[in-house]
């Protein structure tokens, strides 16, 4: 039976989906968190859609061994190849992260919005169907981030080889006259401060960490999982990763006041 005192579960191919949990943390603050970083497998985005299913399958059940009450697929591209199958196939309610093209959409005066995503989240069906509701005015212009996630996982979000290959794949976003910039995977917001730097302050940057926290919290509300008060058992936030985990580590630095973090190296 799937109890309140479960923990919130989040699995991301990488280091990247703390951006997502960290919006969780900051939304739903009396819950327990364990989260998965499957960065031994990652990319995720330039494997099969069968190699995808088989990972998200992997960590769905490692984390349902670990009683949790709900799964967030805190990446990109494994919800966009992996969570049909995930809520066949599994009781328990999952979250996905699409691409936030919709709002985005609804925000361009220009009618031209860039999407930098992992080739597996932009050629997969599901964000091929969001792409063509929209408006048929609005214009998207789609880039592959090949070896940003690669980079991020090695710790070198400041590097010369970062702000290289960012300024080759935003430079011609911004002279197709993008006026939003839809990030599309989870890694990628922490790039933020140097995708900023490339395109200048006035196009919009649209990232789903609020939407899908927010998401979280009305899915837990609405199954009566939601915590409301603080139980004798107290929260604990476990970080399982099956690499080094000093990119974690730094990454996970801005939450050094929490003081239930527990960041462990194991295989799964
Ligand atoms: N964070 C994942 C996403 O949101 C990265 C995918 C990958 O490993 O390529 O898509």
């Amino acid at each position: 039976m799937i109890q309140k005192d479960f923990s919130i579960g989040i699995f991301d191919s990488g280091v990247g989906g703390t951006s997502i949990w960290k919006e969780i943390n900051h939304l739903l603050p009396l819950e327990s968190t364990l989260y998965l970083s499957d960065s031994k497998h990652a990319p995720y985005g330039t494997k099969s859609k069968e190699e995808i299913i088989a990972l998200a399958i992997k960590n769905t059940e490692y984390l349902l061994n670990r009683n949790c009450k709900i799964i967030v697929v805190a990446c990109n591209t494994a919800t966009t190849n992996a969570i049909a199958y995930l809520r066949k196939h599994y009781e328990v309610p999952f979250i996905g992260i699409e691409p936030a093209i919709k709002p985005a959409a609804l925000q361009t005066k220009t009618n031209t919005i860039g999407i930098l995503a992992t080739k597996g989240t932009l050629n997969s069906g599901l964000f091929e169907k969001t792409s063509q509701k929209l408006d048929k005015e609005i214009k998207i212009v789609e880039q592959i981030g090949t070896g940003l996630v690669a980079l991020i996982e090695n710790g070198k979000l400041d590097s010369e080889e970062m702000t290289q290959l960012l300024q080759h794949y935003l430079m011609p976003m911004v002279s197709e006259n993008i006026d939003c910039l839809v990030l599309g995977c989870t890694h990628y917001p922490y790039l933020i401060p140097q995708i900023r730097k490339i395109i200048g302050p006035k196009i919009h940057i649209i990232d789903s960490g609020q939407a899908v926290a927010k998401q979280t919290k009305k899915v837990l509300s609405e199954a009566g999982l939601l915590k409301t008060i603080q139980t004798k058992n107290k929260r604990s936030h476990q970080f399982l990763i099956n690499r080094d985990k000093n990119t974690l580590t730094e990454l996970l630095a801005d939450c050094e006041k929490e003081k239930s973090l527990i960041l462990l190296e194991t295989d799964f």
